[in-house]
């Protein structure tokens, strides 16, 4: 009897041996883990019940789908079958599950999607295809995916110059895009045309060397956030770039080679609380640049090559934290932190560290920020050790003397009458 037992289980083992094992927890959801072997996933292993709700297998070897595999699990909301090693996927392989709203399909190796793959899932809500080898996204792809409202899409081999600007028009909903580590760089201007209602935008490792013209058009007015790291984007001088994007309260260009900006481009972001500009090739910031904007919240200049901050580019903004570090200053205007007040507010974080900073000054600013109680990022007892070497005792502050080398030389003109290059034209 025993030894029956026993070998019944070991026979069973057996037969499924290198499949992957799942087990059904509070009686809805099927989880999945890889066997010894890779593993074409067929009807059998979760199909069948109605009762199964979600499905996990991740990371289980599959490296194929059986055109059965999800029969007659007629209540499934979520597949996750990101990290295996799928290549392609028949078309058909997810029809009869009408009320599925979350498909994973990360990390495997598709280079294709057919036309008609999802066209039987209209209540899909998320969709996620990142980490592929997908080369092409075909026109009607998506259309019969209504209710999309989460699309990724990054990290694949795409080429924004080949998508057609019709390839979204289906899908009004989609309120997170990503488009992440694609070639985006000629994508066309209408391609999100569409869209009605996008909150996020990732666009980050693009390849882009400008603010794109599809991300920034007037039906994307709910866009909240837009991703443009690590790309080539060097100009930021054209003031009608941020016209629409009255709503967006994150701006996050990272890893960029900017060295221009214009004053007035950020005015139109009406509502933004984070602006990242860290790690550009700014020198120069204008002096009315961040002035006036009552939401921003944090600025990170850092990794730039600023040497002179206009206090007044930050007049009346809320700013709370601010990140200057890592650039090329020497000193800050006299009254910077008082004049960063707002409603009686002032800085509380404010990132310097790593500049050539003169001792003079960095006294100063300690003590500025002493009194305002500033969080900071320098090591007060290493800075005081190093600068009790020094004898300076006043901050030097170029700007200033320039200013008053201005002004005498205009007092000099009232002196003297008009300048004598107006007297000596003709
Ligand atoms: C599963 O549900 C579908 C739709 O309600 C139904 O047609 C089918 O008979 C059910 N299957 C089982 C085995 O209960
Ligand atoms: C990006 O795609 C464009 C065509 O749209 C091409 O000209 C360019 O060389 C590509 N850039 C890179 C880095 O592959
Ligand atoms: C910045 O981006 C470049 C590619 O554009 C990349 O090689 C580099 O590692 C990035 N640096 C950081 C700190 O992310
Ligand atoms: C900013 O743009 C405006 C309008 O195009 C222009 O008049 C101004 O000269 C620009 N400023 C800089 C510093 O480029
Ligand atoms: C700011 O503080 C000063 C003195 O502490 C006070 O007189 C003034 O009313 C305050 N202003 C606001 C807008 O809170």
């Amino acid at each position: 009897m025993l030894w029956e037992i026993v070998s019944t289980v070991f026979i069973l083992t057996i037969s499924v041996w290198g499949s992957p094992k799942c087990r059904t927890r509070f009686n809805a959801e099927v989880v999945c883990v890889a066997g010894s072997d890779d593993y074409i996933l067929q009807r059998g292993l979760v199909s069948d019940n109605n009762d199964t709700v979600a499905i996990t297998l991740k990371d289980c070897r599959i490296t194929d789908v059986d055109i059965e595999a999800f029969k007659n699990v007629y209540n499934l909301k979520e597949i996750d079958l990101s990290r295996n090693k799928i290549s392609f996927l028949k078309v058909g392989v997810f029809d009869g599950i009408p009320k599925l709203s979350s498909l994973r399909l990360s990390k495997n190796l598709l280079s294709t999607l057919p036309l008609g793959l999802f066209d039987n899932l209209p209540t899909l809500q998320r969709l996620d295809v990142s980490d592929n080898k997908i080369n092409f996204l075909k026109l009607g792809i998506f259309n019969n995916l209504p209710q999309l409202v989460r699309l990724e899409l990054a990290n694949n081999e795409f080429l924004g110059n080949e998508l057609d600007p019709c390839l979204f028009d289906k899908n009004p909903m989609i309120k997170y895009l990503h488009f992440s580590g694609n070639n985006m760089s000629e994508a066309p201007d209408q391609l999100l045309n569409g869209i009605q209602e996008l909150s996020i935008l990732g666009l980050s490792n693009c390849y882009l060397t400008e603010i794109p013209k599809f991300a920034t058009r007037s039906n994307l007015n709910t866009l909240k956030k837009i991703l443009l790291q690590r790309n080539q984007i060097r100009r930021l001088d054209d003031p009608t770039t941020f016209i629409n994007m009255g709503n967006l309260a994150m701006l996050d260009l990272f890893n960029n080679t900017i060295e221009n900006l214009n004053e007035t481009v950020f005015k139109p972001l009406t509502k933004i609380e984070v602006i990242d500009l860290s790690l550009n090739k700014i020198e120069q910031i204008p002096k009315n640049m961040f002035q006036n904007m009552l939401s921003v919240k944090s600025i990170d200049l850092s990794n730039n090559l600023i040497k002179i901050i206009p206090t007044n580019a930050f007049k009346s903004s809320c700013l709370q934290t601010l990140d200057l570090s890592s650039n090329r200053i020497s000193y800050l205007e006299r009254n910077f932190f008082s004049t960063l007040c707002c409603f009686n507010k002032t800085l509380s974080t404010f990132y310097f560290k790593n500049n050539p900073f003169q001792c003079a000054c960095l006294v100063e600013i300690l003590k500025d920020m002493k009194k305002f109680g500033i969080k900071h990022d320098i090591d007060e007892n290493k800075e005081h050790t190093k600068c009790s070497m020094t004898n300076e005792v006043t901050c030097m502050r170029p700007d200033e003397e320039i200013r008053d080398v201005d002004n005498d030389e205009d007092k000099l003109w009232s002196t003297f009458g008009l300048p004598h290059y107006i007297n000596s034209t003709k």
